[in-house]
């Protein structure tokens, strides 16, 4: 695996290949980032990954500084998936002059949920990916649904930008017990990481009631944001949405859904969803 910190290096490296599969990350990775490799050899030849901390995407009061950077082991990581290319940037290769250009998403999609609760972050996330493709000109790009509506955003951003590039959702993966993988889950203290479990029993008890036939959506979702109060967690939200577009679902709606949750277990923010079956 080649590991490349310019821009021009990239493109240079990436010149003629013209069925690129794309992964963009902010490393400290696990096995959720790796499937994703795995799954974009599906997709493309040869696989490229990027690892860049985006400071664009957090807020003041956020994780930037401490955020986990373990590149020396990532870069290992990515040596047995059979990455071709790690695009490992600094901020000022990326970020050279302040980025006053920005992608803003549309309210509907980007203000909502995520969006409310972390103001600019949808932005910030568009802005850095297109960048990403415009250095990468992948022809497919693996996101995970652990990151539910920053798929949506991103692809409904190919789609308005007319890139010709396939957006690829990736199926979440989970620890034995549930918890979805995520670099913030090192910042869980032992109790804490005992406890987690709970955002996605608490969000399979929800989806269980809808796929049996509760169409009461709002008091399932107090239900659960009680459930989640009572056991020491302060819920941000939790929403039963349309999967295309992250809409509230009508009492008589025949789409198919999913449930979004955010909470913070102490000073961790943890975030998952889950489809919920088709009948
Ligand atoms: P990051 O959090 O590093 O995630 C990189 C990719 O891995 C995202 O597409 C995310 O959805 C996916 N991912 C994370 N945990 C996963 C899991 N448990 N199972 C499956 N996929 C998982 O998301 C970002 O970085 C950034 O916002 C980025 C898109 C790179 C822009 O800066």
């Amino acid at each position: 695996m080649k590991v490349i910190h310019t821009i021009e290096e990239l493109r240079d490296q990436l010149r003629g290949q013209n069925r690129v599969a794309f992964v963009p990350t902010m490393g400290n990775l696990h096995d959720g980032h790796l499937s994703l490799m795995r799954l974009a050899r599906q997709h493309g030849d040869p696989v490229v990954a990027s690892i860049f901390v985006n400071r664009l995407q957090f807020g003041p009061n956020e994780d930037f500084d401490s955020y986990p950077r373990t590149l020396a082991n990532d870069i290992e990581k990515l040596e047995r998936e059979n990455v071709y290319v790690l695009f490992a940037p600094n901020e000022r290769e990326l970020y050279p002059e302040p980025q006053q250009y920005r992608v803003q998403p549309p309210a509907d999609l980007g203000d909502i949920l995520e969006g409310e609760f972390r103001p600019g972050f949808f932005q910030g996330v568009c802005t850095v990916v297109l960048k990403l493709f415009s250095c990468v000109q992948p022809t497919a790009a693996i996101f995970g649904k652990k990151d539910y509506q920053q798929l949506m955003v991103l692809r409904r951003m190919a789609q308005q930008f007319s890139l010709p590039i396939n957006v690829v959702a990736a199926e979440t993966v989970r620890a034995e017990d549930g918890l979805a993988l995520s670099s913030r889950n090192s910042y869980l203290s032992a109790d804490a990481r005992a406890e987690a479990p709970r955002l996605y029993a608490t969000l399979a008890h929800l989806s269980a009631q809808v796929a049996g036939g509760r169409r009461d959506f709002a008091a399932l979702e107090d239900e659960a944001m009680r459930m989640l109060g009572e056991a020491g967690w302060q819920p941000d939200y939790i929403a039963v949405r349309r999967r295309h577009d992250l809409q509230r679902p009508a009492a008589d709606e025949n789409a198919a859904l999913v449930v979004l949750a955010a909470a913070r277990l102490g000073s961790t923010r943890l975030i998952d969803n889950l489809e919920i079956p088709t009948q």
